[in-house]
């Protein structure tokens, strides 16, 4: 659990932050067909650098039995997410066995287009993909409560604090099933260069001790590198930071009804502003098993630091 407790206060910076035009952090791409994906070098070279791939066009249809799941209460009590593990397990989902059975069919059936999109779109990664788990998405972002540091309406990069991953990287597919037409909308950031720029002087030092402390009394699942301390640093750093939420360069993006994106959430900056019912699918690939390692968040940061982070 993350502790509640207040943002610290905002940094202050020596420049505007707005100065420097932005690229569009967002590529649109015109497919339908979750199977008609192909390989394509500048749509790769963007999504490494850490764009956004938008396809307006390739909505996830759900069956009649599937839309009439489409409701916030086929969610157990205090649960954000259904999830179904790679051994078919779904957990947190509310109902009886025939809903408990529909709802797996359909997670299951994202799963299997998520990852055709993947495999057709970036050949090189598939030996080397991790699977985790499909989750449904279906509460609404802008009625949720939370603290700073997991507010994921502030603008941040993927970070989790109790499980480090040495680099790995942390791959989304993403498909709004919303039936009503409603947008989830995201505000989308700087590249993550920038990013680290802007706040590798301000963050703390790494502490192997700590990092040993934290593994013996189980708060990390294994021992938290200098990379992933790094990242956790980055992400409280832009979270707390109210100025850079505000004025930092960013683009306001709704993702539409019947539309799928792919990021590298651990890379892109972004904040879920809002919107509701959600497909999602994570894959995890190792950073040397990018088409370009050097555009990866842990070599981006080893060069800036001068050191080898894992
Ligand atoms: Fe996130």
């Amino acid at each position: 659990m993350i502790p509640l407790q207040a943002p610290p206060a905002a940094r202050t910076h020596n420049s505007r932050m707005q100065d420097k035009p932005m690229q569009d952090p967002i590529v649109t791409l015109d497919l339908a067909d979750w199977k008609g994906a192909r390989h394509d070098a500048h749509w790769t070279a963007a999504l490494e650098a850490g764009k956004v791939l938008y396809f307006p066009n390739l909505a996830f249809p759900l069956s009649p039995q599937e839309q009439a799941l489409l409701r916030p209460d086929v969610l157990l009590p205090d649960v954000r997410n259904i999830s179904l593990d790679a051994q078919g397990q779904l957990k947190g989902a509310a109902g009886d066995a025939q809903v408990q059975a529909t709802l797996a069919a359909m997670v299951g059936r994202f799963r299997a287009d998520a990852l055709g999109l993947i495999h057709a779109m970036l050949p090189q990664y598939v030996p080397a993909l991790r699977i985790a788990p499909t989750s449904y998405r279906p509460a609404q972002v802008e009625s949720r409560q939370q603290s700073w540091r997991a507010d994921d309406r502030r603008l941040h990069v993927d970070a989790f604090p109790s499980r480090p991953n040495y680099g790995e990287r942390i791959l989304r597919v993403f498909a709004n099933v919303n039936p009503a037409g409603v947008p989830r909308t995201w505000r989308v950031g700087e590249p993550f260069e920038d990013v680290a720029r802007r706040f590798l002087p301000t963050v703390k030092r790494y502490s192997p001790l700590q990092a040993r402390l934290l593994r013996m009394l189980r708060v990390t699942k294994s021992l938290r590198s200098e990379y992933d301390h790094l990242m956790l640093q980055l992400h409280d750093a832009m979270k707390s930071d109210a100025r850079y939420q505000q004025e930092a360069p960013q683009r306001t993006v709704p993702f539409a009804a019947g539309s799928a994106w792919v990021c590298f959430s651990d890379q892109t900056p972004h904040a879920v502003m809002s919107g509701q019912f959600m497909m999602e699918q994570t894959l995890h690939l190792p950073a040397d098993r990018q088409y370009n390692p050097q555009a990866s968040p842990l070599a981006i940061l080893g060069r800036l630091t001068g050191r080898t982070l894992v």
